[in-house]
């Protein structure tokens, strides 16, 4: 690299004009200042030769320092390959995509046989158990023939829960729906909340069929995160919508 980039990319050209404007700035003001109080000539001249003194040093500091996410560090401790802003920016990015970055999965898939509460509380046990350790929070909506579950959490146990589940041998035909970034929990108080719609009283049952359709005589659990987030919605502000678990 030659000495000329090496000046740019320490950003030692930048430094020294802004140190010039600066300096230039600050003796236009002062000068003006001392004049108006009168202050013998020696005063300004002093304050010339400081910040004359000062410009080599901003040079020096420009050379051999840089500014990283982690603080001020010595240029050889820094990566010389990257220019500084590069890295800045990557190191910020890494922050924010971390496998610490919660996601949220949606999933419907169908039951082999028929479910009942058993079935619910065998899962809601097993998701009591591993889930709160992965992070991991969420909804279980189970009808006689179908599942339709929200997992959130961590990018990786996410995916790692969710390729478990998948091999489960209780369902099949599962269909993400959706696996998306969020910003926060929506169900951050369960490990998992199992709500079964098997003994809905009819009123409700009739509301649901009309918004999200029937399949054999149950609710059709809906295929898009929109319905989804509509139907849960529904259940959750219902007091007793069904027997309802965590
Ligand atoms: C529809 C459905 C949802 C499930 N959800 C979870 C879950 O959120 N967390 C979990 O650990 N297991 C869940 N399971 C169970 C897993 O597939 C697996 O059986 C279990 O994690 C094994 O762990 P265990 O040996 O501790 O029970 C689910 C299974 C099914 C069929």
């Amino acid at each position: 690299m030659s000495i000329f980039n090496e000046l740019k990319r320490r950003k030692v050209f930048k430094v020294g004009f802004a140190y010039m404007l600066i300096a230039w700035l600050v003796a236009q003001i002062l000068q003006l200042v001392f004049e108006s109080f009168g202050t013998p000539d020696w005063a300004i001249k002093t304050v010339l030769v400081l910040l004359a003194t000062g410009f080599p040093l901003a040079l020096f500091f420009a050379w051999a320092y840089e500014i990283t996410p982690e603080g001020v560090k010595r240029d050889h401790e820094v990566d010389r390959s990257q220019p500084i802003t590069t890295q800045t920016i990557k190191k910020l990015r890494r922050n924010t995509t971390s496998a610490e970055q919660l996601n949220s999965l949606i999933y419907k898939s169908r039951c082999k046989g028929l479910a009942n509460w058993d079935l619910v509380e065998s899962i809601l046990a097993s998701s009591a158990r591993n889930n709160p350790e992965k992070g991991i929070t969420g909804v279980l909506v189970v009808t006689e023939t179908h599942f339709l579950q929200v997992l959130e959490g961590p990018f990786e146990s996410l995916n790692a829960t969710f390729e478990r589940i998948a091999r489960d041998m209780r369902h099949e035909g599962t269909q993400l729906i959706s696996f998306t970034e969020i910003e926060e929990r929506r169900f951050a108080d369960w490990a998992m909340h199992g709500i079964g719609l098997f003994d809905l009283n009819l009123e409700l049952k009739s509301r649901l069929c009309l918004k999200f359709g029937e399949d054999n005589g149950n609710v059709r659990l809906p295929s898009t995160a929109h319905e989804v987030m509509d139907l849960l919605n529904i259940l959750l502000s219902e007091e007793q919508p069904a027997k309802a678990t965590e």
